[in-house]
């Protein structure tokens, strides 16, 4: 029997939609008949792993018997509101609606990276080449400038749909003077196939610091202070190679797996660690580009997908959920 099914499962119920008298009863169904097979291969275990095994059942069925109880009371309170005598005398109450979960993320961003000190910064959606791809080392023929990911404008090959927010560190290297502490979050664009995982447009974080003598130690520090205030002290960080054409050495960064805690679970494919951004030192050829003397100065950067750390926080497994504006959605953070 494997535990982190269990914990998987008892999340699924968690976050099951139930909104009426059908739905309750399919959700019955189904969870209390893996209940009973989980209670079956019970009987099968010796009286050590039956211990260890029943605590994990009785939290799944709890976990049933409050999902039922809650959403009783909910189809209840509905069907009560239908049915209820409409007092027009009422004073009007405004129906208040609620922050999109990407926004109480990425206030939560801003200040975790206002108390370290850098300045939020924004940028255009449309974006020259120069500022998108050229001044951050992409080479003439780097596939990322192909038509497949990029959507141009106008269909000349000047002005694009930026496609990642990294442009916004070419353009306020450029223009603000030294030394700088940046991040910026905003929307960009790739010619994607829409899916549960990909979309053609989602939202990203983008941030830098470059002065003189930002080392490896500086990037290590400011990424364990951001996993340390986004997922708690008890998340791990791993920091492996990659590659990206403007940082030099290019790191992803990695946290151990919130939903398993590295048991293993088909979220982190049995790996323990879950994918959070990338980043790395700023390329020499970067900072000269942007008019830096990359003998003086030096930094670092990062950057990565915002939807993808919500997915993460808040256990969402469609990307879609972000851009449809589902009120239901919504009114659950
Ligand atoms: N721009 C990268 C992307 O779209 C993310 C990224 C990686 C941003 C490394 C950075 C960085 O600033 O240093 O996937």
């Amino acid at each position: 029997m494997d535990l982190s099914e269990v914990n998987l499962l008892i999340n699924e119920i968690k976050n099951t939609e139930i909104d009426g008298d059908e739905s309750l009863q399919v959700f019955k169904k189904k969870y209390n008949d893996i209940l009973k097979k989980k209670l079956y291969d019970l009987k099968n275990l010796d009286p050590e792993e039956k211990k260890e095994y029943g605590v994990f059942i009785n939290k799944l069925k709890n976990a049933i018997d409050t999902k039922y109880k809650e959403s009783v009371q909910k189809i209840n309170s509905v069907k009560k509101i239908k049915t209820d005598f409409f007092d027009y005398s009422l004073p009007y109450v405004p129906f208040v609606g609620e922050l999109h979960p990407l926004t109480v993320l990425r206030n939560k961003l801003f200040s975790i990276f206002k108390k370290l000190g850098f300045d939020i910064v924004d940028g255009c959606e449309v974006e020259d080449d120069w500022h998108n791809f050229t001044a951050l080392n992409f080479l003439q023929d780097h596939p990322a400038r192909d038509m497949q990911d990029t959507f141009f404008i106008n269909n000349s090959k000047k002005n694009v749909l930026r496609t990642h927010t990294t442009s916004v560190q070419a353009q306020i290297l450029e223009k603000y003077e030294l030394p700088l502490r940046a991040i910026t979050i905003g929307r960009v664009y790739r010619n994607e196939t829409v899916s549960a995982r990909s979309n053609c447009f989602f939202t990203q974080f983008d941030g830098f610091y470059v002065d003189k003598k930002v080392s490896f130690l500086d990037l290590q520090y400011v990424f364990s202070e951001i996993i340390k205030n986004l997922f708690g002290n008890d998340i791990k960080m791993r920091i492996r190679p990659s590659y990206f054409p403007f940082t030099s050495p290019s790191v992803e960064v990695d946290i151990s797996c919130t939903v398993c805690s590295q048991k293993g679970c088909p979220i982190c494919k049995n790996s323990g660690w879950l994918e959070v951004w990338g980043g790395g030192l700023i390329h020499e050829n970067v900072l000269k580009n942007c008019k830096v003397d990359h003998k003086i100065y030096s930094g670092f950067a990062f950057g990565g997908g915002l939807e993808r750390l919500a997915m993460l926080i808040y256990r969402i497994n469609d990307l879609r959920m972000f851009a449809i504006n589902d009120v239901r959605f919504l009114s659950f953070f």
